[in-house]
């Protein structure tokens, strides 16, 4: 039998108390959508939420977002760090219910997050938000459309996130770069590396990550280049092939 339309109305709010009885909820959000492997511990929320409480945070924002139905049920989350040294905005995860996909929910959460770290650049950098970096799996599909906004460079190199638990291995991912004050064509490795070195040290909070073998392999990747991003286009009608 086909799932009944979900009709119910969509309130989207951040959660800021990290004793806010909606964050268990968010959390086997998180768990339906994403493996073991691929979610952090619930305790990374908790203590996120409570570092932003406690006022511990300067250059650095954590954000949870979730949308609730009328039943106070989560059907939707997307969580992510902006850091305040690179003036980007990180996302992390972003995971709406079955029931509730494909209505244009994911995009309106990607917005409320975009709007959040737009804020807190004003408000840390006083400037304005410079960009949008995220981890897409190979094998999504939205890949491509993302690929085709305007502004928007798929970073040709082995990205890899941080093994989450020991044992596991670190992730292969599509890392992308938004520009948002303005659009890029190509972006400086010297910037891309303070990035990746502030995605690992400060997001996933490894101690020394020049230790790790997957890091490493990242930043030889970028020896000897001086900019990163998308093909450079044919410079001449003629030298253009057919797609
Ligand atoms: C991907 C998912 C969040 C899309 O939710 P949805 O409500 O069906 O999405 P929509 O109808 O709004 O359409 C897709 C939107 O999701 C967002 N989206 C999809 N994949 C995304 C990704 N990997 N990272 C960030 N945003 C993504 C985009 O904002 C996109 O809208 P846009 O192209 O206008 O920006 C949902 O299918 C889901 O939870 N999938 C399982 C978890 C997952 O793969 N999450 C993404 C990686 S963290």
């Amino acid at each position: 039998m086909a799932a009944a339309p979900f009709t119910s109305p969509i309130r989207i709010r951040e959660i800021v108390d990290p004793r806010d009885p909606a964050l268990s909820k968010a959390y086997r959000l998180l768990s339906r959508t994403f493996e073991k492997g691929e979610r952090v511990d619930r305790r990374e929320w908790v203590g996120s939420l409570q570092e932003g409480a406690d006022g511990l945070l300067s250059d650095l924002a954590w954000h949870l977002i979730i949308a609730e139905d009328a039943t106070q049920e989560v059907v939707g989350l997307v969580s992510g760090t902006y850091l305040g040294n690179v003036n980007v905005g990180v996302i992390g995860y972003l995971a709406i219910s079955a029931e509730a996909r494909a209505l244009g929910l994911g995009s309106r959460m990607r917005g409320r997050l975009r709007r959040a770290f737009e804020r807190d650049a004003l408000r840390i950098a006083e400037a304005p938000l410079m960009a949008i970096v995220g981890e897409v799996s190979p094998s999504n599909p939205w890949l491509r459309k993302l690929s085709a906004r305007e502004g928007v460079l798929l970073l040709d190199l082995p990205y890899h996130q941080p093994r989450l638990r020991d044992g596991d291995l670190p992730s292969p991912f599509t890392l992308y770069y938004e520009g948002i004050d303005r659009p890029r064509t190509r972006l400086p490795v010297s910037e891309l590396r303070r990035i990746l070195f502030a995605i690992w040290r400060r997001i996933y909070r490894i101690p020394r990550p020049l230790e790790r073998p997957a890091f490493r392999l990242m930043m030889k990747a970028l020896d000897g280049r001086r900019t990163i991003g998308a093909p450079a286009r044919p410079a001449t009608p003629a030298s253009r092939k057919p797609r």
